[in-house]
């Protein structure tokens, strides 16, 4: 079953200063309870594309379809979580995992429930009671993450969500959101400029060109399900690696 099509994606933004192609025929299915990653060098519409199928954006040319029916809007079937944590600072951590499911009109003590199951996932337990900005960085955006778990939407759009942490934080919650995949799969679409995460992570990594972004190339990553840090270490992801790494030194040397 098909989860997101889209279909000849075009956008053009113009300004004052003129306008930008910043995206060119995007073409691309996904399965349902699929992996993909979205690679690209910075500026050349990764987030463009993501908000369009999160419906945040429109498309000038093109749509996209999501479970059957055409995206006109943001939806509870598509959930998005950014770079930016972007919590509500006068809630507590419990009450912004649970923001979502009251939306939703999920009762109370239902909605406790949840919240706590996905606070506790992402190792924030004991910390139900803290507002974000006692928080570090990791642990808001792990905040974020349980937030956009806890909606449990169809589709889970991350636009580099680890993009702010340090490194050691980051390969925590790469292992965090692999392990959460593996344990209850929906389909993930993640955008990042990190050739090693958006390996480590997809079932497929589709490889987009510079400015205007086309779908450059799409890279199988045939490296099994149960994935973790050492997975890196491997012949297979060295050879993945190579790969995105031609694909994406071509590009930035275009941008240049
Ligand atoms: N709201 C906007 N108005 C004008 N230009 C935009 C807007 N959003 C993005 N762009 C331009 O579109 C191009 C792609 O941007 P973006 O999708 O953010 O790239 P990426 O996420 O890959 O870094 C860039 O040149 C950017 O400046
Ligand atoms: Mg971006």
């Amino acid at each position: 079953m098909e989860s997101i099509k889209v279909q000849g994606v075009s956008k053009r933004f113009t300004t004052k200063k003129g306008s930008v192609q910043a995206l060119n025929s995007i073409d691309l299915a996904i399965e349902d309870k699929e992996f993909v990653t979205i690679l690209g060098t910075s500026g050349c519409g990764k987030s463009t594309l993501l908000r369009i199928i999160g419906g945040l954006e429109t498309a000038s040319e093109g749509h996209v379809m999501c479970h059957g029916s055409q995206v006109t809007g943001p939806g509870p079937d598509r959930g998005m979580v950014f770079q930016q944590y972007s919590l509500f600072p006068w809630m507590t951590i419990q009450k912004n995992v649970e923001f979502g499911l009251k939306e939703k009109g999920v009762n109370k003590t239902k909605r406790i429930e949840i919240a706590k199951q996905y606070i506790d996932l992402v190792g924030l337990k004991g910390f139900e009671d803290l507002y974000p900005k006692n928080l570090s960085g990791g642990m808001q955006q792990r905040t974020a993450l349980a937030r956009g778990l806890a909606n449990n939407p169809d589709v889970l759009l991350l636009d580099e969500p680890f993009g702010a942490l340090d490194m050691q934080t980051r390969e925590v919650m790469q292992e965090l959101l692999l392990k959460v995949w593996q344990t209850s799969p929906k389909t993930i679409v993640m955008v990042t400029h990190d050739i090693e995460e958006a390996i480590l992570l997809a079932n497929r990594v589709v490889v987009m060109s510079a400015r205007p972004g086309k779908i450059k190339d799409i890279i199988d990553v045939d490296l099994g399900k149960q994935r973790d840090y050492n997975t890196r270490l491997t012949e297979k992801f060295l050879e993945y690696k190579r790969q995105a790494s031609n694909l994406i030194r071509t590009e930035s040397m275009k941008v240049m």
